[in-house]
């Protein structure tokens, strides 16, 4: 009699913690879709609070494999490329347990977090974190999207050598769709036996071209390989969450014969998506995109990259296969969303007057401008006369003066490239809204430009900038007091010069 109350005590006992669990619990409003990531290894959590996920990330040398029958040296978090995916719904806190294993100081930045600025990963507010060395990064998801983590130390050779990882956040209003797949996009130059070339420990190697323009190749990555592919299913809503962690190429993302519905991009969902052939997704960017395939089972649909043009003093990017895809059943009666309720991002107000002017251009070392890289106290990228370097209002680095704000400021930005590269502007800390633009989109005419889709509605933590050209920002410096960079998201640029700080101070 007695066993058997303390079993009734028991069963209510857990009866109450499996209530209490699942109303804490920030699980995702509607039933789990099929999550189809290939080769994407999950991150698992330590932590068996909901709340919280836990784990320990380990920055590593590992032999991977990304192109079939190769080995690769690449640097890595916990082993793989991408790294672990860490898969979360907002509101939940990460604690990131830290530990370089590389030869080299790095860092990590979780680009387009919001968070507080001690764990932004910048080296205006962390030591970096010499070999052997340990941090603890601990931060609350605040914003649903998707958004990733890779090095702010010498990120032009760190992240090209293989470490960044994905973060997906889940938030309410999202689309019901049938698949679910996250696709990080890269390019990696290898030599042919699959060794990552010598110029990433020696600048001098490097060649001119890529020094100008950044470093990018014909060996495309989908989730760290060359060979992946995706079965697909005809009718059904397929939704792509889009990353390009690659240091220049531009991806022009089509389906020959389809259309994708794009519903967001780096911070938002769209309240209203809007169709398209195209989505063209640079260094650093993503987007959210849906797809309905259609054709008969067996049919292929490749994913495939179109010809682009970077800037006109650089070779044209031809077109390319990114990802072999093939439809393997059908289902019917799916349609598209044609907005997504509930997810609009209110405009933030633009301030009267002029917009702080942030003029991007490119000099040379020693040359007639007299332009210099500062010494900065951490490895800086010795070059020698004649190399580029990449100014913003004609300062480079530690040189540039910081723009101060006031917490609470409202403040707009021009953007304007003067120079012959592409640049990619990104903020960290905060979002940004596109309030105008000298190059918009014109289907004909100006099939690269900024879709005016995306001034409408759109938060963003990366817009590209291209040559001649100027994009005009707004964003709130409403909560993190402290030191947030700005730079261009090429890293062989920003580690060259065009790279400089806000600083929200109270
Ligand atoms: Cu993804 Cu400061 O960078
Ligand atoms: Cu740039």
């Amino acid at each position: 009699m007695r066993l058997m109350w303390l079993r009734v005590v028991a069963l209510l006992v857990s009866l109450v913690v499996v209530m209490a669990s699942s109303c804490t619990a920030r699980e995702p409003e509607q039933a789990p879709v099929l999550d189809d990531n290939p080769g994407i290894t999950s991150a698992t959590d330590k932590d068996p609070d909901p709340g919280v996920f836990e784990m320990d990330l380990v920055a590593k040398v590992a032999t991977v494999e990304l192109t079939p029958g190769k080995k690769t040296a690449a640097w890595t978090y916990n082993g793989t490329v991408p790294g672990p995916f860490i898969d979360v719904a907002v509101g939940t806190r990460l604690v990131i347990h830290f530990k370089n294993e590389l030869p080299q100081a790095t860092t990590i930045h979780w680009h387009g977090l919001r968070l507080p600025n001690s764990m932004d990963g910048a080296l205006v507010v962390q030591n970096p974190v010499m070999p052997g060395g340990t941090f603890e990064y601990s931060f609350v998801v605040r914003d649903p999207g998707l958004f990733w983590f890779h090095p702010h130390h010498r990120s032009d050779t760190q992240i090209e050598r293989g470490l960044y990882g994905v973060i997906r956040v889940r938030g309410p209003g999202e689309p019901r769709v049938d698949h679910e797949h996250v696709l990080v996009l890269d390019d990696v130059r290898l030599q042919a036996d699959g060794a990552l070339p010598p110029d990433l420990d020696d600048y001098a190697q490097l060649p001119l071209d890529l020094k100008l323009h950044g470093r990018w190749s014909d060996t495309l990555l989908v989730n760290g390989r060359t060979d992946r592919s995706l079965v697909v299913q005809s009718g059904a809503i397929h939704r792509f969450r889009l990353l390009n962690t690659a240091n220049l190429r531009y991806f022009n993302l089509t389906v020959r014969g389809h259309t994708f519905r794009v519903i967001g991009t780096d911070g938002s969902l769209f309240e209203k998506p809007y169709e398209a052939t195209h989505i063209l997704i640079g260094p650093s960017e993503r987007y959210d995109a849906l797809l309905i395939p259609n054709g008969a089972v067996g049919k292929e649909l490749p994913l495939t990259s179109d010809a682009f043009e970077r800037a006109e003093d650089d070779a044209p990017q031809p077109a390319v296969t990114v990802l072999k895809m093939k439809i393997g059943s059908s289902v019917s009666g799916r349609a598209l969303p044609d907005t997504l309720p509930g997810v609009a991002i209110p405009r933030i107000p633009v301030p009267a007057g002029e917009p702080t002017l942030i003029e991007f251009d490119q000099g040379t070392q020693g040359g007639p401008e007299g332009y210099t890289l500062p010494p900065e106290e951490h490895d800086p990228i010795v070059g020698k006369d004649g190399d580029p370097i990449f100014v913003i209002n004609k300062k480079a680095g530690g040189d540039i003066p910081p723009i101060e704000v006031k917490l609470g400021e409202t403040r707009a930005f021009k953007i304007h490239n003067v120079s012959h590269q592409i640049h990619v502007f990104h903020l960290h800390g905060f979002f940004f809204q596109i309030v105008d633009s000298d190059d918009l989109f014109d289907p004909v005419k100006k099939p690269f430009a900024l879709r005016r889709e995306l001034m409408a509605q759109a938060q963003k933590d990366s817009v590209t900038v291209r040559s001649g050209f100027s994009v005009t920002v707004v964003a709130r410096f409403d909560e993190e007091p402290g030191r947030w960079m700005y730079h261009c998201h090429i890293p062989e640029h920003s580690e060259r010069g065009m790279m400089s700080e806000i600083r929200v101070v109270k």
